[in-house]
């Protein structure tokens, strides 16, 4: 595996290999992304990993500057998970001129979008810029950003970029709480507290899966339940999967997501859910 920090290098490293797949990443790596990589070898061509911490996807007062740098570590994990190249650029290197930005429809800024503006202009500007520079012919992202994933596949299709994108499956912990690097800022009386949110979202999918359609009443009664026990909701919402829009009559391929605060960590999750016709 190499370790490559210039676009230059990546580029000549990259000439002449067969249709590479990527899987995008800020580090603090966990078993989550391990499952993006083992997706990636499945394509057979080189795996390229990228570690960067996207300075422009972060809001005012957010975690920037402690959001965990493990480079080494990181490393270690994806040489034995069988990646061929690491690809760390510097914030110099990524952006050595003030930045033209990726435009997005309006749903980038809602849900996510809507608590942390601009957010997702950053990550589609840096996915963009790292797309061109890996030239991938695969890309993998975890569905536990449904959000990111559904505006990343449809930032591909608008600019017919050839690239074929997979999402992963959330990688969770034995009690449910789904793997995200922030979870080490949990402390241990909130790490207990976390797989509710996972445990209240199943609840919400239950009932639509029965065939309740009262979308509101599901939504403030699990924002109401997670409130009692101290989080901070930013929302709880039920969409259709097609369109990531509030869901009309005919809509029974729904997912329901969530963004919450627990004490200075903000988790996110969401489940998809078939409902039945009427
Ligand atoms: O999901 C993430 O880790 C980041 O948003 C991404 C896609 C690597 C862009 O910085």
């Amino acid at each position: 595996m190499r370790l490559i920090h210039h676009v230059d290098e990546l580029r000549a490293a990259l000439a002449d290999a067969r249709e590479a797949a990527f899987v995008p990443t800020m580090g603090n790596l966990h078993e989550g992304h391990i499952g993006l990589v083992d997706i990636a070898r499945r394509h057979g061509g080189p795996v390229v990993v990228s570690i960067f911490v996207n300075p422009l996807q972060f809001g005012a007062g957010e975690d920037f500057e402690r959001y965990p740098r493990t480079l080494a570590a990181d490393c270690a994990r994806l040489e034995a998970a069988g990646a061929d190249i690491v690809f760390a650029p510097d914030v110099d290197q990524m952006y050595p001129e003030p930045q033209t930005f990726t435009v997005l429809p309006p749903l980038a800024d809602q849900l996510c979008g809507a608590h942390r503006p601009g957010h997702f202009q950053g990550v589609a500007t840096v996915v963009l810029k790292l797309f061109n520079m890996v030239r991938p012919r695969y890309a993998v992202f975890g569905k536990k950003d449904y959000q990111q994933f559904f505006l990343l596949d449809g930032m591909v299709r608008q600019f017919n970029l050839p690239i074929v994108m997979l999402a992963g499956e959330t990688t969770r912990a034995t009690d449910g709480l789904a793997l995200s690097s922030r979870n080490g800022y949990l402390a241990p009386d909130e790490r207990a507290e976390a797989p509710r949110l996972y445990r209240l979202l199943r609840a919400a999918a239950g009932r639509l899966a029965a065939g309740e359609r009262d979308f509101t009443g599901i939504e403030s009664e699990t924002a109401t339940a997670l409130t009692a026990r101290g989080w901070r909701v930013d929302y709880v919402s039920i969409r259709a999967r097609a369109t990531l829009l509030a869901p009309t009559g005919d809509s029974r391929e729904l997912v329901v997501l969530a963004a919450a605060h627990l004490g200075a960590t903000r988790l996110l999750d969401n489940i998809e859910v078939d409902t039945p016709a009427p």
